[in-house]
């Protein structure tokens, strides 16, 4: 869901742009910390004064209505002794009553409702009030909530749910204090169809229940972007006696081969950064409308099935959400500005974990792309965008404009640098501390540079001279030290492209034996030169492109195709449009169909049919594309 977003400008970091004449990287940490406060500006509640620590969740899914409706019973801690109140965050719930401890009835309050915050649910509290029970119920437009129908999954004979809470979104099915820095531990009943499995971010069962009741248990403290439920015709296979797989029946195998060396890339993360504290680690592949790649919502990631490329060149996505068990689950961003070291840290490791597995030929290929990846994200926003700084300004704004390239890939380039300047061992032996420390507790970029300051650049102030971190920061961007790969398996295709683009021929046998990732950077390096419909006619005869299924390739080709009306690809472009709904996927191809004369008609048309298999959040932003 990285989508390359336009910001909505905000005066504060212009302000101090213009007032150190643009260069940030030499202010003081002082002068910059009077400007960033670390308050979070996406939550309503105030857990500063009462926190709510552990929820007793008690729900029904209703596939009929479209709605879960039932109770959230929240355990309170007083942290300010004259609170009279507690503030959880709702987004389009109907509240039908309060409990304080089981039993009075009070009269709370629902205030006005923010556009993308929702609206506060303050509750008067005794003195002595230790619980309160919210009954509720969610609205029409519960953006966490997607309802599919039985003609949108695999097997075509089951509805489907699931929730996607991050950012902001656990607000829509829960009454909540919705912010990363807030943690508390759950239980839950949940009540489905009967026949249906039902599953969470908790310790889950492995076999259906026969009256559609389950039982669900998380005891290590989470916070509410990370509360996930799904229900539909899910079965399981193990992997391991740790890891294992839910899909829908009919790609269930496929999905347990493609992951089954995921107990490998277990044993390689704990060996790097220690151990993995969650029990179990299961994968859950959703049916293809699922908005994003996936989601590490703890001991069970969720993914999208566009994963599943029958070779494994694309499980890198489950290596990423694997290392969130430690940088972002473990260690938390303190607020959405912060989003950097979540994302970042998780790239890195992600890149650290395929190295481990693959070599480090592979891994430099995926950081090449990574930084392609970025350049085009910084060229779309503008070299001088202040959402280009890594450490974000998202107050008043939506925290999912800060879901770009930039926490992910200048995160994840300055942890490089980090490694490239210290020395590996050095590195590691600094992560892996900086996890112990901050297990189960949230983090912000001061705490950060103190963090490592102290226990790793103070030591040495030419290192701390060569990554100058205030520069990645709090400049616009790529600083000139950002590390770049000199792939040589790249370098190859680049010769290859050029040869190609020159004489309209390509030698057979080099192309055959190329990865995924090969494929994705010729056909990247493609998108640059005027090539024509010819050139695709002859590239399509030899490597039978069109019929490839895998996606991030076929959607590049997808991108060729439109630019050189390569009609044979056309039809299952369209084909991939109806049933794909990984947002990433599907901004490009409607960009590009949308670009092209008469092409929005075309657009309008395949968007008619495919809308409804889209994510409501997605839909607004093809519908920006496309009907506006
Ligand atoms: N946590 C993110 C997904 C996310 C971020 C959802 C912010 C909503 C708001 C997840 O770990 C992620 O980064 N997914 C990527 C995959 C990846 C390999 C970079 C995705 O979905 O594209
Ligand atoms: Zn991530």
């Amino acid at each position: 869901m990285k989508q390359i977003l336009r910001s909505i400008c905000v005066g504060t970091l212009a302000c101090l742009t213009a007032a150190c004449g643009g260069k940030i990287a030499e202010t003081s940490d002082e002068a910059i910390e009077t400007v960033f406060d670390n308050k979070d500006y996406h939550t309503l509640s105030k857990a500063e004064d009462v926190a709510a620590k552990h929820l007793s969740l008690d729900i029904n899914v209703d596939f009929d209505t479209k709605k879960i409706s039932g109770s959230a019973t929240w355990q309170l801690e007083r942290k300010n002794s004259k609170a009279k109140e507690i503030i959880f965050d709702t987004y389009d719930l109907e509240i039908d009553s309060v409990l304080l401890d089981n039993g009075e009835k009070v009269n709370f309050t629902l205030g006005e409702k923010d556009s993308f915050l929702g609206a506060p649910l303050q509750i008067p509290l005794n003195e002595q009030t230790q619980s309160c029970t919210i009954y509720y119920k969610t609205g029409a437009n519960a953006t966490a909530l997607q309802w599919l129908e039985a003609s949108q999954t695999f097997g075509k004979k089951h509805p489907f749910l699931y929730t996607q809470s991050q950012s902001i979104h656990a607000r829509s099915w829960i009454p909540t204090q919705d912010g990363p820095g807030v943690r508390f531990t759950y239980d839950a009943n949940v009540k489905v169809p009967a026949g249906l499995m039902a599953l969470m971010s908790a310790e889950n069962p492995q076999e259906r229940s026969a009256d559609g009741r389950y039982t669900f248990k998380m005891d290590i403290p989470i916070p509410a972007y990370l509360m996930a439920l799904a229900v539909g015709d899910i079965d399981f296979k193990p992997i391991d006696n740790k890891t294992g797989v839910y899909a829908e029946p009919s790609i269930l195998n496929k999905a347990r081969a493609e992951f089954e060396d995921v107990g490998k890339m277990i044993a390689v993360a704990e060996n790097l950064y220690g151990p993995y504290r969650w029990g179990r680690y299961d994968m859950l592949v959703l049916p293809s409308g699922f908005p994003i790649g996936g989601m590490e919502n703890p001991k069970l990631t969720f993914c999208t099935p566009t994963i599943l490329a029958g070779d494994k060149s694309l499980v890198n996505l489950i290596a990423h959400e694997l290392a969130h068990s430690w940088s972002g689950n473990l260690v938390t961003n303190e607020n959405w500005n912060d989003f950097w070291l979540n994302e970042g840290f998780t790239v890195y490791f992600e890149r650290r974990i395929m190295e481990a597995m693959h070599g480090a030929d592979y891994a430099d290929m995926l950081w090449e792309i990574g930084y392609q990846d970025l350049e085009e994200t910084i060229a779309d926003l503008g070299a001088d965008s202040e959402d280009t700084h890594l450490r974000l300004n998202l107050k008043g704004r939506n925290p999912d404009e800060g879901l770009t390239e930039i926490p992910y890939e200048k995160g994840g380039h300055l942890l490089r640098l980090i490694e490239q300047t210290v020395g590996r061992a050095n590195m590691d032996t600094f992560l892996k501390s900086y996890f112990d420390e901050y297990a189960f507790k949230t983090i912000n970029t001061r705490t950060f540079i103190e963090y490592i300051n102290v226990h790793l650049l103070d030591a040495n102030p030419e290192w701390k001279a060569a990554i100058n971190i205030n520069e990645w920061l709090y400049a616009p961007g790529i600083p000139e030290s950002c590390p770049r790969g000199n792939n040589k398996l790249l370098i190859q295709v680049d010769e290859l492209t050029k040869e190609f683009v020159a004489s309209g021929k390509i030698s057979h046998a080099e192309a055959t034996n190329w990865s995924t990732l090969e494929w994705m950077h010729f056909l990247r390096g493609l998108q640059k030169y005027p090539i024509t419909n010819k050139e695709m006619a002859h590239l399509d005869n030899i490597y039978h492109i069109t019929q490839r299924k895998n996606s991030e390739v076929a959607v590049l080709w997808y991108q060729l195709a439109l630019k050189t009306a390569y009609e044979p690809a056309y039809k299952p472009m369209e084909d991939f449009l109806l049933v794909t709904g990984r947002e990433k996927f599907l901004q490009p191809l409607y960009k590009a169909m949308v670009a092209l004369p008469e092409g929005k008609t075309w657009a309008k048309k395949i968007y008619a049919s495919a809308r409804p298999n889209y994510h409501p959040l997605t839909r607004r932003w093809i519908d920006n594309i496309v009907l506006n």
